[in-house]
């Protein structure tokens, strides 16, 4: 059994930042057009008017204050409200891939090592680009490397879950070195016109290079990681290949990101909470020594109160680090991203804690003691 290290982090943010008032504005613009057009029928009481969105309401909300996309032209204009993404020849790279080979070049910067030490690709995401070729092939040709990779998705939870088997593949000696990278699109997974949720998501990618102890110099030792799943229906995408079969139609909206957002609050803060406690404690650790959390970012409110049980009190922002007021909820990658910008002022031996939680229910846990 060969030990576990988090050797490098990488991060790529998409150049548009699209704030609150700018999505709001879109929204509201497009609930005028609708409510204008159909005013015979809501007077009727055929058609259902749709309300406006706030700015203050997703600010208290979710504590989200902007997000990066990839393109803001079509998520600005309320006759389009998606992003606009050019279908590429099968000859270039996908964009998904593009972006995860940015965030993995430079945690191979950070690594200092060669890519071609790197023995296996993991692309672990909530949205692939497509069912196959594997992104996680196209980013290992990009990078120039051998070995092999494939794609996982375990929604919000994949890059925990990436972690995990990374951890595993080194402690078996399938591989000295894995890069686990997590590029996520969720601009085009997001209904931009429904009001519950139009504000949650964000685009970014982020590289983990997890290797094995005796060939790292620093980073953070890899103390336990743990996995969880339970059944839920409380956060949905119904996209799938199998969607073109089906004698309904396509149909809007469960074809794209839907969720019972309180019930996933209730349900999800107790599942996580008690997972960390107990984690740490059969590791040995006491949770509310932990000099950091880098939570999934989900909801501000979602991760005080996580932060809150699993430290025994109120946290300082340096303890839980917050990034969802700029990147919004990126999916896998947002505990990953807290992880890449706030890691400093550790001295050896302190611990921390890269948690993941989403859809299916899932949940990863993964404690990390700086080398
Ligand atoms: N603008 C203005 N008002 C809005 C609004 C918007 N965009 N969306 C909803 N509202 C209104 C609702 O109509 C409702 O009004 P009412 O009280 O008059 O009925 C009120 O705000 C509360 O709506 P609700 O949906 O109950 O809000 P909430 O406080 O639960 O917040 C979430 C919604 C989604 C931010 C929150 O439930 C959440 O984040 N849950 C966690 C789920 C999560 O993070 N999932 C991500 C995957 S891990």
């Amino acid at each position: 059994m060969h030990h576990a290290v988090i050797a490098a982090t990488g991060l790529y943010t998409p150049p548009h930042s699209l704030s609150n008032a700018e999505l709001v504005e879109t929204f509201n613009t497009y609930v005028e057009r609708f409510n204008a057009a159909n005013a015979a029928a809501i007077e009727a009481g055929e058609v259902q008017p749709l309300v406006p969105s706030s700015v203050e309401f997703i600010e208290k909300a979710s504590g989200i204050k902007s997000r990066y996309v990839v393109d803001k032209s079509g998520l600005v204009d309320p006759e389009v409200m998606r992003p606009i993404i050019p279908e590429r020849p099968n000859e270039e790279i996908s964009i998904l891939a593009e972006i995860g080979v940015k965030a993995a070049e430079q945690a191979i910067a950070r690594w200092g090592k060669p890519a071609s030490q790197i023995d296996a690709v993991i692309c672990a995401a909530s949205n692939m680009q497509r069912a196959y070729p594997a992104m996680a092939v196209e980013i290992q040709q990009a990078l120039g490397m051998d070995g092999f990779g494939y794609d996982m998705n375990v929604a919000c939870s994949s890059a925990t879950f990436g972690i995990k088997t990374a951890a595993d593949y080194i402690a078996t000696g399938s591989a000295r070195a894995v890069l686990m990278v997590n590029p996520e699109i969720t601009s085009g997974h997001l209904n931009f016109r429904d009001r519950d949720s139009h504000f949650i998501f964000g685009d970014v990618a982020t590289a983990v290079i997890v290797e094995r102890a005796e060939d790292a110099t620093g980073g953070w030792d890899i103390l336990g990681t743990r996995l969880k799943t339970v059944f839920s229906n409380n956060i949905r995408n119904n996209f799938g290949f199998l969607n073109r079969a089906a004698p309904e139609g396509i149909g809007q909206p469960d074809k794209l990101f839907v969720q019972e957002g309180r019930k996933v609050f209730r349900e999800v803060v107790p599942m996580v909470s008690e997972m960390i406690v107990e984690h740490a404690r059969d590791l040995g650790l006491d949770p509310t020594a932990l000099k950091r959390l880098w939570l999934h970012q989900a909801n501000i409110n979602m991760n005080e109160l996580i932060g809150r049980r699993v430290l025994g009190r109120e946290p300082t922002p340096q303890e839980n680090v917050i990034i969802l007021d700029e990147y919004a909820n990126t999916s896998s990658a947002g505990s990953i991203i807290a992880f890449h910008k706030h890691n400093d002022g550790f001295g050896a031996g302190d611990t921390g804690l890269i948690c993941s939680f989403g859809a299916g229910y899932s949940a990863g846990t993964v404690f990390v003691r700086k080398r």
